[in-house]
């Protein structure tokens, strides 16, 4: 499969890079409105193949998208220090207004996967200007949250993060929710599990994983301008299980007709993902103030997307 990358940035070029070494696509297409900038990514990033894979790594303008199965859609600005990502709304939402119309010309049967920041409000325009059905319009959404989330609690147990099977819900932001009631390592429920493994998580440590997951963003940004290997590798995860239809259950963002009672909102559920795009939401157990912060998170995204003007 192709898969079309437009936005050579930092993001764009690390998801780019992460589907070269992993050799999930036959073929990956850089578009950037810095021409000058997706040749050079397209060619560093060709240099690192032989290394890893038979991946064709290509730049290009908008013509060159077609036949793309998935385009990424990367464009746009990141956050500066301190800055929120829903402020980043009214650039990208400018941004997307043409790009998408361009990717659409020449892609028209591509899934689409965006990437751009505040990315559920992203994904929420990009399904409204486009028109697309939902399932075809996927934002990262929480994928990268909860790879931290994973990350963090199994660094605590001092097991494989692919061993702990836990969620964040909603936002891609400040106002994401832990889903820690139903998290689990191996087979077992977490409080379970810590107790077995005499890790216990008190009160301090569940502050600092929070804290650990939903500001990693702040913290990398502030040590080195901006995040990127992270995002890249969960694009390239949620590429792969399109690509191979895999039917996996990934954390992501789509636009839903109703969540906890908020209409028309895209935010991220766990969500059956393969060939075709997002099959199936699914609804964790949620306790009482989980439902509650997922209930505001989902709130603030849909009056943040309605208030834009398209
Ligand atoms: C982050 C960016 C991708 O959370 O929003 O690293």
């Amino acid at each position: 499969m192709k898969v079309g990358i437009v936005g050579a940035g930092m993001v764009g070029s690390a998801a780019g890079y992460a589907l070269a070494l992993t050799g999930t696509v036959s073929r990956v297409v850089l578009v950037d409105q810095n021409a000058a900038l997706a040749q050079a990514q397209a060619e560093d990033i060709a240099h690192a193949v032989p290394f890893a894979s038979s991946t064709i790594v290509e730049h290009g303008d908008y013509p060159a998208l077609a036949g793309a199965g998935v385009v990424i859609l990367a464009a746009g600005v990141g956050q500066k220090p301190g800055e929120t990502r829903l402020e980043l709304l009214s650039r990208n939402a400018a941004v997307f207004r043409d790009v998408t119309a361009r990717v659409l010309d020449h892609a028209p049967d591509a899934i689409l996967l965006v990437a751009s920041n505040p990315v559920d409000v992203m994904t929420q325009i990009t399904t409204r200007l486009t028109g697309l059905p939902a399932e075809r319009v996927i934002g990262s959404g929480t994928i990268l949250d909860t790879a931290r989330f994973r990350s963090l609690l199994g660094r605590h147990f001092d097991i494989s993060p692919r061993s702990v099977h836990a969620y964040v819900l909603g936002e891609h932001g400040d106002s994401e929710v832990l889903a820690w009631s139903s998290a689990r390592a191996g087979s077992v429920p977490l409080m379970s599990f810590a107790a077995q493994v005499g890790s216990p998580i008190t009160e301090n440590v569940r502050a600092q994983i929070d804290d650990g997951v939903r500001n990693a963003a702040y913290t990398i940004i502030n040590g080195k301008g901006a995040t990127w290997y992270g995002i890249g590798a969960g694009l390239a995860r949620i590429v792969r299980a399109i690509v191979q239809d895999e039917q996996a259950v990934l954390s992501v963002s789509i636009a839903t007709d109703e969540v906890l009672g908020v209409k028309d909102v895209a935010l991220s559920l766990p969500r059956i993902v393969g060939a075709a795009g997002v099959r199936t939401d699914l609804m964790p157990d949620l306790t009482d103030d989980e439902a509650r912060a997922l209930k505001e998170s989902a709130t603030l995204l849909q009056s943040t997307a309605d208030a834009v003007e398209l």
